[in-house]
């Protein structure tokens, strides 16, 4: 009844109303990093990733997709790869420093228990190789690099609240993109793709 005699146009309700269910969804939202081993519905994945496609992206080209990982053997492919890339890097540290780099990469293991990985990846410097033949110096390339990189923030925090609305557990993940080379072979990305972001999604345990 309240709403009758308000001079609030009808418009602005329902945008409270949004307002309000998307501050619900990123108050609810942490970071799951424990997954019950159920399976996901397709269904709710390929909503979630008709939500991330939604996302901004800079240079005026979309550079970007997205791959959804269910096996179990890539997942694991992936790990053994982050484990090693992680030993070679701690070969020439003294044993306190690779005790915590080894403590502090703990995290980038646990997204083997998840059914389901999204993998969004962008293509390397589309724009600038396009627009200049001559002039493709290492720092446009590098600024190029980095608005993809930021582009892919930005899908990732989608991915992150359309699994949230649907009552999926998720993780923003770049420490397994220590191996990032190797996760690329791994998961056959086309040439000169790279993955932006490791997104472990399922059914978290509260
Ligand atoms: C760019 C980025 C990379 C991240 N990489 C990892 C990661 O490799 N492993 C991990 O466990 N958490 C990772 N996180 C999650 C953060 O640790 C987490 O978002 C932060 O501690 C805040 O907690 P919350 O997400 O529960 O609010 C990452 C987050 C961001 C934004």
């Amino acid at each position: 009844m309240d709403n009758l005699v308000s001079s609030k146009p009808a418009y602005m309700f329902d945008m409270d109303n949004l307002f309000q269910n998307l501050e619900k969804i990123c108050k609810s939202r942490s970071s799951c990093r424990r997954f019950k081993p159920d399976n996901i519905p397709q269904q709710a994945i390929e909503k979630i990733i008709s939500i991330a496609k939604l996302s901004p992206y800079a240079g005026g080209r979309k550079n970007w997709d997205i791959v959804a990982v269910t096996s179990q053997e890539v997942k694991l492919a992936m790990a053994k790869a982050i484990e090693e890339t992680t030993a070679t890097t701690t070969q020439g540290m003294d044993q306190e420093e690779a005790a915590l780099f080894n403590n502090y990469s703990n995290n980038f293991l646990f997204f083997t228990q998840a059914p389901v990985l999204l993998v969004p990846y962008f293509r390397i410097s589309p724009v600038m190789e396009a627009l200049l033949k001559q002039n493709v110096t290492s720092q446009l390339l590098q600024w190029e690099r980095d608005n993809s990189v930021k582009s892919i923030s930005c899908v990732a925090m989608l991915v992150l609240l359309a699994a949230e609305s649907l009552g999926l557990g998720a993780c923003y993940m770049t420490g397994p993109l220590i191996a990032t080379n190797q996760i690329g072979k791994i998961l056959e990305l086309p040439p000169g793709r790279e993955a932006g972001a490791i997104i472990p999604i399922g059914y978290p345990y509260k």
